[in-house]
């Protein structure tokens, strides 16, 4: 039987191992309701799926399906799901939507929804109730619930229990516990448990961490209801996915709703895992291996450096639509070696399954363009996934001995980046002057004056390094793909598309050969 899936190392050298080999998750996450109807799945997402070349798909399990009553569980959503990621030749990231999805406690089981004594609901400064979604009532429950978190953990344990049981071909790769976890709507929760919890001194565990003592408030002062509601929420998250663990040990990861402007907790969800909140959650659950960023804000990059900044293995479960999904995932690739890629909605990609109310995204903190569709996005994304697909063993390898880097327009017209005997100089804003593309790209040294370049939306010029005192010739450029790990070529570039290295909206592979004369 295949090893269960692994991570091994840390940071960039990451890597999540399936199938006993390197698996980078080239995905994209499914609409929120789209798996809770297996005949929708069958008519409407695996069909628009197809062309994009995915080798993963993210997708939820619901509580409130999972359980329908208490100790009762049907795992037939699940089961039919799975197979139909076999046949379709894809893993499976299963989502738990168990006691928390956008800060919210939607997707518990109607038994729990009905018994608010039991599953003790997160209550504001006045003493009210929170809920937090335009017109409806949305509470969320309290990660101090003690009896609210074991009923999550006993669910989430059957879960990993019947993957153990019945997954031997190892199609579900990952899971991610809850969704978007943390108060929304006030900095922290205000009821008389959390009262009584926020007057005590810190854990020990935070007082190590941090080399602070006292109570919360002497400990964090001003940031001291965020990083109450980030162990809180980390330690019950530790608590669910310990007891899935003790069943079946796949890697787990939390991901995070951005912090946003104005930056205050409680408009973005306060105790979450936004980047500040690591160490804490680090410290409170050691079971849970990796934060995962959802990046819909159009600061891409620097979401990408800051998460993987801390040894942290980059791992995006949603991501901007295909309008700048292709430079976006080659900056992630190429710069970080990202575990996964996956724009959100991505049944939509090949034509707009789904229409997402403006209203909804406002109230998520998310811009309509982030969810924009583009009439080649199937073709574009298709293309990138396929030939990064094809490369992988390179790019792998590029890594291990550091010999590969990332770019990505940040806004800023070029850049520069400072290979040992060669410098690109990198313009962005439309290859031949025209529209401006998503533009990005990742370049490998292959040797001391080889290269591989597999970019979009911009044109790059050569140098050899002021201080080496050389010039560089070009000797040859081909246009190619790898197939079975060797490279193919396709037109030799040798023109006039010699005189200017652009790369269109499409990724484009091409390698450059070069010699260096004083
Ligand atoms: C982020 C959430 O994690 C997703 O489940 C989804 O609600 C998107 N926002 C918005 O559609």
């Amino acid at each position: 039987m295949a090893h269960i899936p692994y991570i091994e190392g840390t940071g960039r050298l990451a890597t999540l191992y399936v199938d006993g080999r390197p698996f980078h998750i080239r995905g994209g996450e499914l609409h929120n309701s789209s798996a809770s109807d297996l005949r929708y799945m069958e008519e409407r997402v695996w069909p628009a799926l197809r062309p994009l070349r995915l080798n993963g798909v993210i997708a939820p399990v619901y509580w409130e399906c999972l359980e329908p009553e208490e100790g009762v569980f049907d795992f037939e959503l699940v089961d039919g799901l799975i197979a139909q990621a076999r046949r379709e030749g894809v893993k499976l990231v299963l989502l738990w939507f168990g006691l928390w999805k956008n800060g919210a406690s939607t997707y518990i089981p109607l038994w729990a929804k009905n018994d608010p004594e039991r599953f003790g609901i997160v209550r504001n400064a006045g003493d009210r109730p929170l809920g937090y979604m335009g017109g409806t009532w949305d509470p969320t429950v309290s990660p101090l619930c003690r009896d609210a978190v074991a009923a999550d953990a006993r669910a989430f344990a059957a879960l990993m229990a019947h993957l153990r049981d019945t997954d031997g071909e190892r199609t579900v790769v990952m899971i991610q516990a809850e969704n978007e976890i943390g108060v929304v709507g006030a900095a922290r929760d205000y009821s008389e448990r959390a009262e009584a919890a926020f007057a005590e001194e810190i854990p020990a565990a935070l007082a190590e961490t941090f080399g602070v003592h006292g109570t919360w408030s002497e400990a964090f002062g001003a940031d001291a209801a965020e990083t109450f509601m980030a162990w809180h929420y980390a330690r019950a998250v530790e608590t669910i996915v310990s007891a899935g663990k003790a069943e079946y040990p796949l890697p787990v990861y939390v991901n995070a709703w951005l912090e946003q402007a104005p930056g205050v907790p409680g408009t973005y969800p306060s105790g979450g895992p936004q980047f500040k909140m690591h160490r804490v959650w680090r410290a409170a659950a050691p079971h849970v291996d990796l934060y995962a960023p959802d990046i819909y804000v159009p600061n891409f990059r620097d979401v990408c450096d800051e998460y993987a900044s801390d040894g942290n293995p980059l791992f995006i479960p949603e991501a901007r639509g295909p309008v700048d999904a292709v430079a976006n995932f080659l900056y992630a690739v190429g710069e970080h070696n990202a575990m996964c890629f996956a724009p959100f909605g991505i049944e939509d990609v090949a034509g707009r399954a789904e229409e997402l109310d403006p209203q909804v995204l406002a109230q998520l903190n998310i811009s309509p363009e982030a969810m924009g569709v583009a009439a080649d996005g199937a073709r574009l994304l298709g293309g990138v996934y396929g030939a990064v697909g094809s490369m992988e063993d390179v790019i792998e390898k590029a890594h291990r001995e550091g010999k590969i880097h990332g770019f990505l327009d940040n806004g800023n017209a070029s850049e520069i980046i400072d290979l040992e005997n060669i410098r690109l100089r990198i313009s962005y804003g439309g290859p031949f002057g025209g529209a401006k593309h998503a533009a990005g790209g990742l370049v490998i040294e292959l040797g001391d004056y080889e290269l591989l370049v597999l970019a979009c939306g911009c044109a790059i010029e050569f140098e050899a390094p002021e201080h080496t005192g050389m010039k560089l010739d070009l000797l040859r450029k081909e246009e190619g793909r790898f197939e079975d790990g060797r490279w193919v070529r396709g037109r030799i570039l040798n023109g006039d598309e010699r005189y200017r290295n652009t790369f269109g909206k499409e990724a484009q592979l091409q390698r450059f050969m070069f010699r260096a004369y004083r």
